[in-house]
């Protein structure tokens, strides 16, 4: 039988009603929060809903026909998604990410891609403007995803194994059209293409080495990432997580040696690992077991414009109703009112949720209000 994970409560609903401080300041491209973090990522969830239902995401028990997807009139138009986009541009935002759900399902992609990639960085170069997909529809799209600007490309694929991956997205979708998209994506010039595997013990630990071995001695790079308590409704527990230390483990003893190598930039989400006998690089994703909490620059923008300056918040801020409010003169707030806003809530964040989670696992509130990822993206 398999259990239902009911979340508690729907916490899209909640948010702090924000404030335009009274005296506006023009931005200067550089914002700290109260642990000396800088703003340098924004991730843009275009769409809630997925084509899959990964058993770590978005659970069938929970996702169902009945589950209450966000009605269009909730969605930031593309013009609201790019004014916002600049505003954190001019903060000193360097790389611009588009999730989901998964975000090739939303309609004219291609045109918020050419809208976004047309901002110039502060330095008047270009941003880096990425995507996380499922692959689904990769191959059909990757070329004009690319001709709309797009940099690059992450793909999630969690085994090889038809029936694996398919007990992991809990969808009738074959592997092999993922890895043409793959491939696709690469030809496109989307790479390196990044390939996310999430790593849930007793469901696909097993396709570790076979993952590495597929990749290795390619250009694509794959990252394993540990099973996260993200959201509410994906019943995680501690002992389903396989700890990188055991994924290095387990490709060592299975002959391909590799070294740990230097960061790509601060604040990158995967430690990197070259092999030794051969060509390519691994990534290992260890948000449970080490946390990188302590340079995390990334700001996360809800389908429905709400700013969560932590993938594991309760609360977002609606920039959304800032954005559509009037005043008596029929007019809406200014770019500079909303930049003032994105400043002070930038300065006031103190989010480590990983770091305080790792220092108390055994004992912390997995229940504790939080969103889910598929609402808020990857
Ligand atoms: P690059 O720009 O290629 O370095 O990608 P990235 O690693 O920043 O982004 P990606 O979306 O590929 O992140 C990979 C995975 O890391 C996500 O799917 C999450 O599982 C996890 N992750 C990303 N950002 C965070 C974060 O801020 N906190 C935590 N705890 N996990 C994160
Ligand atoms: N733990 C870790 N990563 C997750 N993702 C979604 N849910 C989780 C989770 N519970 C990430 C995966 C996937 C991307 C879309 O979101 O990396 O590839
Ligand atoms: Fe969809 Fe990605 Fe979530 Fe899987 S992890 S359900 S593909 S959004
Ligand atoms: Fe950043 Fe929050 Fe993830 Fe820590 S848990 S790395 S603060 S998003």
């Amino acid at each position: 039988m398999t259990e239902k994970f009911i979340p508690l409560i729907d916490h899209r609903q909640y948010q702090a009603n924000l404030r335009v401080p009274t005296h506006l300041e023009e931005p200067v491209g550089k914002l700290a929060d109260t642990l000396g973090r800088p703003l340098h990522d924004l991730r843009i969830s275009v769409t809630d809903r997925c084509n899959f239902r990964c058993v770590y995401c978005m659970p069938k028990e929970v996702f169902d026909k009945d589950y209450a997807f966000l009605p269009q009139t909730s969605l930031l138009s593309f013009e609201e998604i790019t004014r916002i986009a600049r505003i954190f541009v001019q903060h000193g935002v360097r790389k611009i990410r588009l999730t989901g759900g998964e975000p090739l399902l939303r309609k004219n992609l291609e045109k918020l891609i050419a809208m976004l990639s047309a901002i110039p960085t502060l330095d008047g170069g270009k941003l880096d403007l990425t995507l996380t997909t499922n692959g689904s529809l990769l191959a059909r799209k990757a070329k004009s995803l690319k001709d709309a600007g797009l940099t690059r490309v992450t793909v999630s694929l969690d085994a090889l194994d038809e029936t694996i991956f398919q007990r992991m997205n809990d969808v009738d979708f074959p592997v092999s059209d993922v890895l043409q998209g793959i491939e696709a994506a690469y030809e496109a010039g989307l790479g390196p293409v990044k390939v996310n595997m999430v790593v849930k013990g007793g469901m696909n630990d097993q396709q570790i080495v076979p993952m590495a071995r597929y990749f290795k001695d390619t250009p694509h790079i794959l990252r394993f990432i540990e099973y996260m308590d993200v959201g509410a409704s994906n019943g995680w527990k501690l002992d389903e997580v396989v700890p990188s230390a055991e994924v290095i483990r387990k490709i060592s003893d299975a002959g391909m040696q590799v070294r740990a190598i230097d960061p790509n930039y601060t604040g990158e989400t995967a430690a990197r690992w070259r092999y030794l006998d051969g060509n390519g690089e691994i990534g290992l994703i260890s948000s449970v077991t080490q946390s990188f909490c302590q340079d995390c620059s990334r700001a996360r923008l809800s389908t429905e414009g709400k700013l969560y300056t932590c993938l594991f918040a309760s609360h977002g801020h609606d920039l959304r109703a800032l954005i559509r409010a009037q005043d008596e003169q029929n007019s809406g707030h200014s770019d500079l009112a909303i930049s003032n806003v994105v400043a002070q809530l930038w300065k006031a964040r103190g989010d480590r949720y990983s770091e305080l989670r790792s220092e108390n696992t055994s004992e912390f509130p997995v229940t504790r209000k939080k969103i889910e990822m598929s609402y808020i993206g990857g």
